[in-house]
């Protein structure tokens, strides 16, 4: 079997004039960073058990929510929906016209920051500011309603259980967010109180995960995309499901071949600590998150949490080793103070032959106040490839056990989320990696490749509404 050359080197070569004990100890932690492709394909052998346990009334980790989004479109689906996307840092409102042309459509849209502090606040907080925004995009864009109120599709991106489409009760917040009185509630019921209070006209007619989304818009432009996958701030992927395999919805009496696409919500994988390579690291983010023992995969590859591990290793190295020796590295310290686009651009600067790695020097100087060597520089680049090569090889375990667990032997996955395309190297290791588990012969290309997504939020978002326009309640529950 071949091994992705780009996993992360364990023989690392330092270059000269890194003092001895910080070269042993960045070796011990890339060696504990290292992923082989026996283990990936153990950690994916144990994630196609956790999927399957998911669809069941089983305890599992990954808890395989029911969408309700019923099919894919066609390309001839019409009318003209209002959609929102609370993403993590902004609120994204948009006007879609789905056109009577073929695959058709315009839109038009708004973007406002989140403000700071709204993450950990109230309820009410929140649900007061999305409808003042999509209350003021109304005027903004001179939309009235006629007889009825205007159809409003939301992504909210977050485990929910739905018993339908307009319908989803919060299991608990992810990407660090944690505002008080949502878990538990029907999020739908809670933005249309705050819609009626102001007399927006507008109603709730699907509830969306951004997974979804980008699955169905995905394949609206190109039916060989099967999975949805969002790498961003979190972690997560959904696909199209047959009902006859989902046992935890036997009651709706739906025929088997029926299609339902699965929002996985696969960040919560491993939960309970059995396959994943986890270290101090990585105990250590879990701690200071919002919600410890909760999304044990996503703490590890996702977005959010790129940052905050490199920023944990920095430190040990420091507090170790003496690497940044004299310095003061307390604004290092602040939890969560590094983003992974740092990390990012840490790694690519070292990669370049002749770099001074100005662009490191710049970050390091500006955001934390450190001056460091060249030598430093080097390290810090070291692990951001350590820890950004460790993620990619992990997503692609998600990947591949949703491929193994369908049989998909071809196809493509539409991936949505910043940190995809930011992150250096991401696409090409999660590659390597996948073609490593599925084992693909030396002379065949990648059988299932990776693709930028269609717009999810908006578009996908859009065609859901419209899908379910004619059952828009769900399916009836028989028992
Ligand atoms: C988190 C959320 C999930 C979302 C993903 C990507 O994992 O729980 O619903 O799809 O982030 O945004």
């Amino acid at each position: 079997m071949k091994e992705a050359q780009d996993a992360p080197r364990v023989g690392i070569h330092f270059p000269p004039g890194i003092p001895d004990k910080v070269s042993e100890e960045v070796s011990r932690i890339a060696q504990i960073f290292t992923v082989d492709g026996e283990s990936l394909r153990r950690i994916t052998d144990h994630f196609v058990r956790e999927l399957d346990r998911g669809l069941t009334h089983e305890d599992s980790d990954i808890p395989m929510n029911v969408t309700w989004a019923m099919k894919y479109p066609t390309g001839y689906e019409t009318g003209q929906y209002l959609t929102i996307d609370m993403g993590g840092t902004n609120i994204r409102v948009c006007n879609v016209i789905l056109t009577e042309e073929k695959g058709g459509y315009e839109i038009t849209q708004s973007k406002f920051k989140l403000p700071r502090g709204l993450k950990t606040g109230t309820a009410d907080e929140l649900w007061n500011y999305v409808a003042d925004r999509v209350a003021e995009f109304l005027v903004e864009h001179d939309l009235h309603p006629g007889e009825e109120k205007l159809p409003l599709a939301f992504t909210f991106s977050y485990p929910v259980t739905q018993e339908n489409i307009r319908h989803g009760v919060l299991q608990r917040w992810t990407k660090g967010f944690d505002i008080a009185g949502v878990e538990g509630h029907d999020v739908v019921a809670q933005l249309e109180e705050a819609l009626e209070v102001r007399n927006v006209p507008v109603r709730v007619v699907a509830l969306v995960n951004d997974t979804t989304g980008t699955l169905i818009a995905s394949a609206y432009r190109d039916p060989q995309v099967k999975i949805g996958s969002i790498f961003g701030t979190g972690c997560n992927s959904a696909y199209l499901e047959r009902c006859g395999r989902v046992p935890k919805i036997a009651g709706y009496e739906l025929p088997d071949d029926q299609p339902v696409a699965i929002n996985t919500e696969y960040g919560a994988f491993d939960n309970s600590h059995q396959v994943l390579p986890r270290c101090q690291f990585d105990v250590e983010v879990d701690r200071t998150s919002p919600r410890p023992g909760q999304q044990t995969y996503e703490k590890m590859v996702a977005g959010l949490y790129v940052g905050e591990i490199a920023r944990l290793i920095l430190i040990h190295l420091h507090d170790t080793s003496g690497f940044l020796e004299g310095a003061d590295i307390s604004r290092l310290r602040r939890v969560n103070s590094m983003e992974s686009s740092c990390v990012s651009k840490m790694e690519e600067d070292g990669s370049a032959t002749e770099s001074v790695m100005a662009e490191t020097r710049a970050i390091l100087n500006e955001q934390f106040g450190i001056e460091p060597t060249l030598q430093e520089l080097r390290v810090c680049c070291l692990i951001g490839e350590i820890v950004c090569t460790r993620a990619a090889r992990l997503y692609a375990c998600g990947i591949a056990a949703i491929c193994k667990k369908e049989g998909l032997e071809t196809g493509r996955v539409g991936v949505d989320g910043s940190t995809f395309e930011k992150l250096f190297r991401f696409k090409t290791r999660a590659a390597a990696a996948l073609r490593e588990i599925m084992d693909w012969p030396d002379d065949v290309e990648d059988l299932v490749t990776f693709v930028q997504a269609e717009d999810g939020s908006g578009i996908g978002a859009a065609l859901i509404a419209a899908l379910s326009s004619d059952c828009p309640h769900g399916p009836a529950r028989v028992s």
